[in-house]
């Protein structure tokens, strides 16, 4: 007997790859629901290569005989919704900033701190963090534990999908409109973004800083080690799919390149494409469609004692969000769920592709 499995916002992108990620991966489900606002109901998502799910409404859903909620609807309306559900007995795997930084909520990179899952039992909700802190801090871990990371400075470069399926049309619809000449209005960002690029993602805080900037900071801190100190800029580019990530590490102990390198290579969900060549990096584009987290041009920082520089890329709506969701379902049902019901198919999870 599998699980009966929820995706909340499942017309959008991040939703529409959980759908995708649940079927991949075989995740053992005996039935998936897809839900949305009242807009969609009785519109059809595909369900891996050959199903296709009618979409209901999430708000006269009823959530009982649910085991896990895969969540992306906004904060807005998980903040209403994952109550409802955890009341029924679901586990809300939410994918939205609403719960990531309350301190009996775990947030979870499995490749970092799985162990933190255990503590969903309090309130019923893991939260999965914000793409540009999950694929950072897989890229930190293996070298934290090495040296341990005193201060971390990052600029990124955020892919269009990061903000909506409609910030996806308003990049295509204005790229469209340069080339035939017609005026651009920009709607879901602040200016052109269209053969530009925008240093504002998310909204300002009092400090000057966006929202973006210190959700980086303070999730890391909350994942990885609560004594790192975090600087971002968040900068939005006319990319589709994939952001890049330009982080500089002061270290408290040396560490070379080459064992920065090993100790990368080894590490779960991270591949290192470092040639100092043409060609021997990854770009977004490259880690779209990919689960793994990308680390290319490792090199020294000079302007620091134990200075390390990296590129980090990998796929906001899969690893940034979707696979990131799935692999702590995943653990959830392997190692949490063993008194729910008895279950043939849950294998461990395979190192390659946590
Ligand atoms: N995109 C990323 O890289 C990424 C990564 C990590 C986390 N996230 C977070 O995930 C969330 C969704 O992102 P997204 O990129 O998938 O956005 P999106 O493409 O705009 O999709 C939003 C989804 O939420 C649904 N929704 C909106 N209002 C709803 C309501 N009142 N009741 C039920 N469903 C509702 C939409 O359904 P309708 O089609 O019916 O409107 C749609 O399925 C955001 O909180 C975002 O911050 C995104």
């Amino acid at each position: 007997m599998g699980f009966k499995v929820a995706v909340v916002g499942a017309t959008g992108n991040v939703g529409r790859e959980m759908l995708t990620t649940l079927a991949e991966r075989e995740f053992p489900a005996d039935d998936v629901v897809a839900l949305a606002s009242s807009r969609s109901i009785g519109k059809e998502v595909s369900f891996g290569e050959d199903d296709v799910l009618k979409v209901q409404g999430l708000d006269t859903f009823d959530f009982r005989g649910v085991d896990i909620v895969l969540s992306s609807p906004g904060a807005k309306v998980s903040a209403v919704f994952a109550p409802r559900a955890t009341k029924a007995g679901a586990v809300v795997i939410d994918n939205t900033s609403c719960f990531r930084m309350e301190p009996d909520v775990p947030l979870v990179v499995p490749e970092v701190n799985p162990q933190a899952i255990a503590q969903c039992t309090k309130r019923g909700i893991i939260a999965n963090p914000n793409c540009s802190t999950i694929q950072m801090v897989v890229a930190l871990k293996p070298l934290h534990d090495l040296a341990r990371i005193r201060r971390v400075v990052v600029a990124t470069y955020q892919s269009v999908s990061g903000a909506g399926r409609a910030s996806m049309d308003e990049l295509f619809n204005q790229t469209r409109a340069i080339y035939v000449n017609d005026p651009i209005k920009p709607e879901h960002f602040t200016k052109q973004i269209a053969f530009n690029v925008i240093p504002h993602c998310d909204v300002f805080m009092d400090d000057g800083s966006t929202k973006e900037e210190w959700k980086m900071a303070v999730e890391t801190r909350k994942i990885l080690d609560p004594d790192i100190a975090v600087t971002a800029t968040c900068v939005r580019v006319p990319v589709f799919i994939g952001h890049g990530e330009a982080i500089n590490l002061e270290f408290e102990q040396p560490l070379g390149e080459e064992d920065a390198r090993v100790a990368l290579r080894r590490a779960p969900g991270v591949t290192v494409v470092d040639h100092r060549a043409d060609e021997g990096y990854v770009t977004p584009a490259e880690a779209a469609g990919e689960d793994q987290v990308y680390v290319s041009r490792i090199r020294r920082d000079p302007t620091v004692a134990h200075g390390l520089a990296l590129w980090v890329v990998a796929d906001n709506l899969r690893k940034g969000a979707a696979v990131n969701a799935v692999q702590i379902a995943e653990i959830l049902v392997r190692d949490h769920f063993g008194s729910r019901r008895t279950r043939t198919n849950v294998q461990p999870l395979r190192r390659t592709t946590l």
